[in-house]
């Protein structure tokens, strides 16, 4: 390991059980010497096993609704309080959209799921920005940091409204980007990861077949939730201190790719 965290305090959002990207981004940075606050919402830290994430990386919960402003002022607050000073990073790692789960087609979705998949996915992005600006939370030099998927930027259909939520958080990055890079030279970016194996990502209709399919056209293969986790710490660390306000593609090259051999194979 090498120290890159050292003496930095953070927060992370959505580790739900050792499949998550969060939960892996926990471990990778407590093992580069970081200390955090662990959160998500309280129903899934009652289904999930936050506390032995929690135990492992000797940090504290504090539940929070992430489209509550009341729960992220809680947790701010409280936050600063357990480690001693302001935040230098935080990971936005949330999704969630109820036409999917519910099976209603892009076509024709019920528009109050459309809504609240809206404000858990994209607008709990903005909301906890909101609250760490309006409370100078965020130490000088800090980094902010939300995943999100290529089907932003292109059509994937099984990924229905999450697509068009991905786009509203990769704007919002930029944008609020800009006030967080102006006022407290702190960077806002996303990560675009590839398809991973996690409670979210099987969530997906058809995961598997696109995973595999995705696996083939990536010169590099998929990139794991591990290595998503490895790449979210050098954007908290010190080494990437002038990089804000991009979508960074983590996906083992799949976004610039056309076809690859192993996908044409299937074709000839
Ligand atoms: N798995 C993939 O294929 C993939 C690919 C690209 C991007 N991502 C993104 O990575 C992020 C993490 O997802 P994951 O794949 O690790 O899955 P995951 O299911 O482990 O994590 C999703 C998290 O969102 C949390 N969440 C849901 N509603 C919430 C709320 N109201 N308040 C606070 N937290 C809430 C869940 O409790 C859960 O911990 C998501 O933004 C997801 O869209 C995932």
């Amino acid at each position: 390991m090498y120290n890159l965290l050292k003496g930095k305090k953070g927060i992370i959002f959505g580790a739900l059980n050792e499949h998550s990207i969060a939960w892996k981004t926990a471990e990778r940075a407590k093992e580069e010497g970081a200390e955090f606050v662990l959160t998500n919402a309280p129903a899934s830290i009652r289904m999930g096993q936050l506390d032995v994430l929690a135990k492992k990386t000797e940090s504290q919960i504090i539940p929070a609704d992430a489209t509550s402003i009341e729960d992220l002022e809680n947790l701010v607050e409280k936050s600063i309080e357990i480690l001693g000073g302001k935040i230098d990073f935080v990971l936005h790692s949330i999704g969630m959209s109820v036409n999917v789960r519910k099976g209603k087609p892009y076509t024709d979705p019920n528009y109050d799921f459309t809504t609240r998949g809206w404000d858990v996915s994209a607008v709990s992005f903005h909301k906890t920005m909101n609250v760490l600006y309006k409370k100078k939370a965020m130490s000088n030099w800090g980094s902010i940091v939300a995943l999100t998927y290529m089907a932003a930027q292109r059509v994937f259909p099984d990924y229905n409204d999450m697509a068009d939520n991905k786009a509203y958080l990769e704007s919002v990055a930029r944008s609020f980007g800009y006030y967080f890079g102006r006022d407290f030279k702190v960077r806002v970016n996303t990560i675009s990861q590839s398809p991973t194996p996690t409670t979210a990502g099987n969530g997906v209709k058809g995961f598997d077949g696109f995973i595999n399919f995705s696996e083939k056209m990536s010169p590099l293969g998929n990139a794991s939730a591990l290595e998503c986790a490895e790449y979210t710490i050098s954007m908290f660390s010190d080494l990437t201190r002038k990089v804000t306000l991009q979508n960074l593609f983590h996906d083992g090259g799949f976004s610039n790719m056309g076809v690859s051999d192993a996908v044409m194979e299937n074709f000839e």
